[in-house]
């Protein structure tokens, strides 16, 4: 029997519930999740692609079925060197369609045997990003239930001695 291995991409800077919340629907649904960690330094991350991996283990924790990766290059390319057939994305809000839909047929052409699959997180994750994670916690905001506490505490260590902008 072949093994249905699912690959969770993007840049998780950091990892959020709502990522958290993705990776609790899809581990039922696939017997691998590989979760793929963009190799962006480019963009300037706030957490480096190790700081990233790192998190996302310790959050998720050991468990059978479940690997965290990074990857450059394309995201098709790396999905088929690990046998996913499936590239799953976290569907928010209406405003993240046009996005994903252009990178779920331009990934279909790239590669037609991998199909992009879209989950909803929870209700109240739909207006949750990392980018706001990073802003509110940045300006002296709470983000109880937004974040794992272990991401918490990077943030605080992170942002360690910079008074709130
Ligand atoms: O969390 P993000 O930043 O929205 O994730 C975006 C990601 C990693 C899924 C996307 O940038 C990506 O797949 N990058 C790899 C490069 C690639 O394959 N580009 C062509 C896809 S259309």
């Amino acid at each position: 029997m072949s093994v249905r291995i699912a690959v969770y991409p993007g840049s998780f800077d950091p990892i959020t519930n709502g990522h958290l919340d993705i990776v609790a629907r899809l581990g039922p649904l696939v017997d691998e999740v590989v979760v793929a960690v963009l190799q962006n330094e480019e963009k300037r991350p706030l957490f480096s692609v190790a700081e990233r991996e790192a998190m996302i283990r310790e959050v998720v924790g050991e468990r059978p079925g479940f690997r965290v990766e990074s990857f450059s290059g394309l995201l098709v390319d790396f999905a088929q060197r690990v046998g996913a057939r499936t590239i799953v994305r976290g569907l928010r809000a209406v405003s993240d369609f046009e996005y994903e839909f252009q990178m779920a047929l331009m990934n279909r052409r790239l590669s037609p045997s991998i199909e992009t699959v879209f989950m909803m997180p929870r209700e109240e994750y739909t207006y949750l990003s990392s980018r706001l994670v990073k802003e509110v916690f940045a300006l002296g905001g709470s983000l109880d239930g937004l974040v794992p506490p272990r991401v918490l505490g990077r943030l605080r260590e992170r942002f360690a001695g910079q008074a709130p902008a």
